[in-house]
């Protein structure tokens, strides 16, 4: 397979096609087709084609390339806190383990002005950095080639986080978080006003349009945290701040996550038909907005979300982690509405979109056994069982899902000939008999031969097909599979 070394694009494969697999394309080396030419290319004796890198994987390995993954929905600061939940759910969640991670990252607004802007961004405390950094270089390592982060109030602290993207390599969205309503935004981490919710996320976007003015690799996202957190001057305000661009900025935000979040915008926004309604008011439901969740959305809401053509983030280990509910992605699949995967760290305990992507089909088949499902299907027909995502349609979303959802898909999620080489190349272990006896390693008493166990989590032996070696990567699979990952052409990640 060949990439341009200029601009990052896949020029020219050859890969053997499992046209079963409905996941996107698994690629072996055999020979090399030239696709503008249609001629083969000996690779043995191929010299090295100017301008362009030549990758391969090796089959005998077990070793494969695959789409990078594309987290739709994720907080980088609140890292810290994956696997720490205990046994809140999300209203209290918020208040006992996100908000206090978050305030961490910056200084408060100067109460009298309500500026950030006196704030310089070589200010931003190391604290913020050293997170960053981290969630940036783990994500990476589980095949994560573009993120849609979740910032917090900071500016400083964003634009930290948008450079650190742009400095690894990482593709990101990078958003500002919105939160002015005194009601629900605590006192020690809440925006002074709606005016300094659009003047502060137009400073970062500011900052990173002028650190990668092409926008190949970072973008500005408009952020508003969800509508509990925000005034309606803040929604409106935000909602223009986006259209005001050409093209109109992306937007993420949360929607109807959590039962008591759904009854609570009820009561903020009595003018508004319903929660759904209440971004449509404020023209932030667009089809570059990514809604996070959407568990509890009522087929009206369905509607209009299909109707904006705006786009939902699904993250099944948030939703069963904080007790959310199991979103219903068959049903809005097949209303024609466009779903991905999130890891919503650290509403979700995990960095990986593998691991989202199981979840999504755990999830998927607990959905037919609840109460309420069972209600609304007394007779499933033919339909029974519909709702089961399968292994093929989860990488789908981890995937081509994605890149849907950020408007990237003509880009990124695919092998398509001049799409970015955002990919990750797989291994997965293979068990070879053992040149020496476990017994005879403990006699001899060689410390380094009684550590030669199993490496990785999913063991192969050989007699697999490849969609039975992809079914035990998801079900098995972690990132110590992942061998190397690259973004737009460029190395960003490697394990030995
Ligand atoms: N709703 C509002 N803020 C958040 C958040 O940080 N995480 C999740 N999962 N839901 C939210
Ligand atoms: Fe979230």
């Amino acid at each position: 397979l060949w990439v341009s070394t200029a601009d990052g694009r896949i020029k020219g494969w050859d890969w053997e096609v499992h046209e079963d697999a409905d996941f996107g394309k698994l690629m072996t080396q055999k020979s090399w087709v030239d696709l503008d030419s249609a001629e083969p290319i000996n690779v043995s004796s191929s010299a090295p084609r100017i301008g362009v890198k030549v990758i391969t994987a090796n089959e005998e390995r077990n070793e494969f390339f695959f789409p990078g993954f594309i987290d739709t929905h994720i907080h980088a600061p609140q890292y810290p806190n994956a696997g720490l939940f205990g046994s809140t759910t999300l209203l209290d969640w918020l208040n006992t383990y996100t908000f206090p991670v978050e305030s961490g990252f910056g200084k408060q607004p100067d109460p009298k002005t309500g500026s950030q802007t006196q704030t310089n961004p070589k200010d931003t405390p190391l604290h913020g950095q050293h997170v960053y950094d981290q969630v940036i270089a783990r994500t990476l390592s589980h095949g994560t080639t573009c993120a849609s982060y979740f910032a917090t109030i900071h500016i400083p602290a964003t634009n930290a986080l948008a450079a650190l993207c742009h400095a690894r390599g990482q593709r990101a969205f990078i958003g500002r978080v919105c939160m002015d309503e005194p009601k629900f935004c605590p006192t020690y981490y809440c925006d002074a006003s709606a005016e300094d919710s659009v003047t502060a996320t137009r400073e970062t976007i500011d900052f990173i349009h002028s650190l990668d003015p092409s926008g190949r690799l970072v973008k500005p996202i408009v952020t508003p945290r969800f509508a509990p957190t925000c005034s309606a001057p803040a929604l409106k305000g935000l909602g223009d701040l986006a259209a005001s661009f050409n093209p109109p900025l992306h937007i993420q935000t949360h929607i109807s996550e959590n039962l008591n979040e759904v009854a609570l915008v009820k009561e903020l926004f009595p003018q508004s038909d319903s929660y759904a309604g209440v971004y449509d008011d404020y023209n932030l439901l667009t089809r570059r907005t990514i809604l996070a969740h959407a568990v509890h959305l009522t087929a009206e809401e369905r509607k209009l979300v299909r109707a904006r053509d705006a786009k939902v983030s699904h993250c099944p280990a948030s939703n069963s982690a904080l007790g959310s509910g199991i979103c219903p992605v068959r049903t809005l699949i097949d209303e024609g509405i466009t779903v991905g995967l999130g890891t919503d760290v650290s509403g979700g305990y995990s960095p990986s979109i593998l691991e989202a992507a199981r979840q999504a089909c755990l999830v998927s088949r607990l959905l037919g056994q609840t109460v309420e499902w069972q209600k609304d299907h007394p007779d499933p027909g033919d339909d029974e069982g519909r709702e089961k995502l399968s292994v093929a349609e989860s990488l789908y979303l981890a995937t081509r899902g994605g890149a849907a959802v950020i408007d990237m898909a003509e880009e990124v999620g695919g092998f398509d000939r001049e799409m970015l080489w955002d990919v990750q190349l797989i291994h997965l272990g293979g068990v070879r008999e053992r040149e020496i006896s476990p017994l005879e390693t403990f006699s001899n008493g060689d410390a380094d031969l009684v550590h030669t166990g199993p490496i990785g989590n999913v063991d192969i032996f050989g007699t697999e097909t490849w969609e039975e070696k992809i079914q035990k990567w998801v079900w098995s699979g972690d990132d110590r599979n992942v061998k190397a990952v690259w973004v737009g052409g460029r190395l960003v990640h490697t394990r030995r």
